[in-house]
């Protein structure tokens, strides 16, 4: 399907306007002809996605807009250097292959699948600068800034590892296509992304039966003689996605597309803005306004009717379904109250936009032992309030958007294997924010079977 796109570009933008604005959230690097320099040589460097393949996720986004598919967005709160293995990326893999399996088989409708992965290094901070025993360095803001560890030299952000993130996020890139091209994903595997200690777990034991359908339902068409040996069953389209918090970087890889002149951010499928850098007047708007990229805004409990209005009037003055996709993140506490206006509002003005959940961001406290989680039904009560505030004003709860690993690791507390605050400190391995495991997050992939039902 092709959809119009009439984005019309302020034509004051360049993809180097956004310098001119407010800009929130940035590492102070602490030399600007070294940062300039390592972004020239970024610019250089090949595409990492490309304008056809953003184009097809546009038109994909606008089959959720229009209620006919489901959004599944996933990954790590940020991806690491350290963490940079072949098998942590397949694994991540496996668990979005399963949920999206297990979505598309219990709702019979097509799930369109987003990793946050290959690019997703940048965190946004609720202090610029962090304290401890007397000492304030800057606040750690993800590897493509500076590093964890709180000393002078750590901290200090390092523009090189830009280019790293660049090069890191190519790597992977080019595993996930083997991966999602070259036979694993081919339904033909499904029982093999089971992993061994999830394939015991009650949803586990879920999955398998899930799976053991699917193998007979292909078997039977096999035997009638369909095509089922086809790339529709033995590819999957996998795109990508990251929270677009330095602009420095987003320009280097701005490129104007060959057939169309369009700009794209070709750093990534998917761009999202955070909920600190989503002010309308400031320079993460208007630095999307210009690109041809399907883009992503997080929308706090705080978020005003004004403020949508804004963000639409900037973002999608076109109104092209599949442009822009509200991810909200207000909590279990606030959804109720504070969701409602909103989707009243957009609705009464005929806004087309994809209304997406994350139940992570709103839901995070720290535990008694000392780590920042969240608990398992407290995330499932936020997804179960969208559905239901979705469903009463009949429009269309798109998506979700979490933040899960496909390693057995105890960061949020709950689900059937019931992980206790005494547990986190088993496997606490996150560098930013607390991820479902993969039994947690099949669990959730059940859950919003459900869901989608009804
Ligand atoms: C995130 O998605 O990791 C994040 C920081 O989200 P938000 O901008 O909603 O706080
Ligand atoms: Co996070």
């Amino acid at each position: 399907m092709t959809v119009n796109r009439d984005i019309s570009v302020s034509k004051s933008w360049t993809p180097t306007s956004w310098r001119n604005h407010p800009i929130a959230q940035q590492p102070n690097w602490p030399d600007q002809a070294e940062y300039e320099a390592v972004l020239k040589e970024i610019a250089r460097r090949p595409p990492l996605v490309f304008a056809g393949e953003i184009r097809t996720l546009r038109d994909q986004l606008a089959e959720v807009c229009a209620g006919r598919s489901f959004l599944l967005q996933g990954g790590d709160c940020v991806e690491t250097f350290e963490a940079f293995t072949a098998d942590n990326i397949r694994d991540k893999l496996k668990v979005l292959l399963q949920m999206a399996i297990v979505l598309t088989y219990g709702s019979k409708a097509p799930v369109l699948k987003v990793g946050r992965i290959a690019g997703q290094f940048a965190k946004p901070r609720s202090s610029e600068t962090e304290t401890i025993d007397g000492v304030t360095l800057e606040s750690y803001r993800g590897p493509a800034a500076n590093d964890l560890a709180f000393l002078p030299e750590a901290r200090r952000p390092d523009p090189w590892r830009l280019l790293r993130v660049y090069d890191q996020s190519a790597a992977t890139l080019n595993l996930v296509r083997a991966f999602t091209h070259g036979g694993f994903a081919s339904l033909s595997q499904v029982h093999a992304w089971n992993r061994e200690f999830v394939r015991r777990s009650p949803r586990g034991r879920d999955y398998e039966r899930v799976a053991t359908e699917i193998d007979n339902a292909l078997g039977f068409a096999r035997a009638c003689g369909m095509p089922v040996d086809h790339s529709v069953t033995s590819q999957v389209e996998l795109f990508t996605s990251h929270d677009a918090l330095f602009l420095g970087y987003e320009e280097a890889l701005t490129r104007a597309d060959s057939l169309t002149g369009e700009y794209y951010d070709v750093s990534t499928h998917f761009p999202w803005i955070g909920e600190r850098t989503r002010d309308p007047d400031g320079a993460h708007v208007h630095y999307f306004s210009g690109v041809g990229n399907p883009v992503g805004c997080k929308l706090g409990p705080g978020t005003t009717t004004d403020e949508v209005d804004a963000l639409v009037a900037r973002l999608n003055p076109g109104n092209d379904p599949g442009r822009l996709t509200f991810i909200v993140r207000m909590g279990k506490d606030r959804i109720d109250e504070n969701l409602p206006p909103l989707v009243r509002h957009v609705r009464a003005k005929g806004h087309q936009v994809v209304w997406s959940c994350d139940p992570m961001h709103g839901n995070t406290f720290t535990a008694a032992t000392g780590q920042k989680t969240r608990h398992w039904k407290d995330i499932v009560a936020e997804v179960r309030s969208f559905f239901a505030i979705h469903e009463q004003e009949g429009t269309h709860a798109g998506g979700v958007h979490i933040e899960l690993t496909g390693e057995p690791v105890t960061e949020c507390l709950g689900g059937a294997g019931n992980i206790t605050e005494s547990d986190l400190v088993t496997r606490y391995e996150t560098a930013c924010d607390p991820r479902l495991n993969n039994e947690q997050a099949l669990e959730l992939a059940f859950c919003l079977v459900d869901l989608l039902h009804v």
